[in-house]
């Protein structure tokens, strides 16, 4: 036990001051915490026997081998928030495979969809990173970048920003792909469906890699990718009517409105330099460039 003596009114309420933020941010703290295990806000939703739990339930292993790919999903659906996770690719030949990382509404033809998507690729090649977008049932919206790293020699923070302002996808916190609110120009945003979050790991040689040249190689299954410290902030559905309001909550706020000027400078450093596709500028596709396009950056 400390015995604390007070010289003055000003020492004594500086150290009142000083315990009440001290037991503020230690509760902060616990009730922030990350959930310790993944079967506390995920499920698993395709073959059971190809996903393996890590790590006392703090990491995972899903398996892709030729009788099966595999897959799991939150519990809850979201309503806004930000939904991190680290991954570790397929390591050597991933070519052929698909790895994601997504958020989905869920309902059919006017399904919200937020899309991270690794596409594997031969010893040696670049990973591509896939994202789209799906707004009120249209989607179309591809853009790839070849990662800077190598995604499979460890892992890295792959995170979905979603808020009223826009939805941002970053690995390692640099901004890869921004999706502005666009309703004043008549674009959908995804804002009254509630996502859930989910992740797969399949076969899709017919267009993942070099379009569907390079074929997975069997041989070199099974093919293991690995997860870890998943965090989900964000209101789970149903929720308090503050949820969809666009003031409630931390990830609404003025910091989150729009990229910062250092999360501007490495998108454009991104989109420079590591952007191999992008919808908006495939004229065969787009004859006329899609208005969500006209944005800049
Ligand atoms: C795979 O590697 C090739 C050759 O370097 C590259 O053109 C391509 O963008 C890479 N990614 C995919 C998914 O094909």
């Amino acid at each position: 036990m400390v015995k604390m003596t007070c010289y003055s009114r000003i020492f004594c309420k500086n150290i009142v001051i000083l315990l009440v933020t001290g037991f503020a941010a230690l509760y902060l703290s616990t009730t922030n915490a990350k959930p310790a295990t993944f079967l506390q806000d995920f499920r698993i939703t395709w073959s059971d026997s190809h996903i393996k739990q890590l790590d006392g339930g703090r990491a995972i292993q899903l398996l892709l081998d030729q009788n099966s790919g595999c897959g799991f999903a939150s519990k809850s659906q979201y309503l806004f928030g930000r939904v991190s996770m680290k991954i570790k690719l397929i390591p050597g030949d991933s070519a052929g495979t698909v790895t994601a990382f997504y958020m989905n509404s869920d309902t059919d033809n006017v399904r919200d969809e937020l899309d991270f998507e690794f596409l594997g690729n031969r010893t040696g090649q670049p990973y591509s990173v896939q994202t789209n977008v799906y707004a009120h049932g249209k989607g179309d919206r591809e853009q790839r970048v070849n990662l800077w790293f190598d995604p499979a020699a460890d892992f890295h923070v792959y995170t979905i920003l979603w808020n009223h302002h826009h939805v941002v996808f970053s690995v390692d916190e640099v901004p890869i792909r921004v999706y502005k609110n666009n309703e004043a120009k008549g674009v959908p945003f995804p804002k009254f469906q509630p996502m859930g979050i989910y992740s797969t790991l399949w076969e899709a040689d017919d267009w993942a890699t070099r379009g569907g040249l390079e074929k997975i190689d069997w041989s070199k299954a099974p093919f293991y990718a690995y997860y870890k410290d998943f965090d989900i902030e964000g209101c789970a559905m149903p929720g308090p009517a503050t949820c969809a309001s666009n003031q409630a909550n931390w990830w609404e706020g003025t910091g989150y409105q729009q990229l910062d000027a250092v999360a501007a400078r490495r998108y454009r450093w991104v989109r420079m330099n590591h952007m191999v596709y992008d919808y908006c500028t495939d004229k065969h596709r787009y004859p006329v460039t899609p208005p969500e396009c006209m944005d800049g950056i």
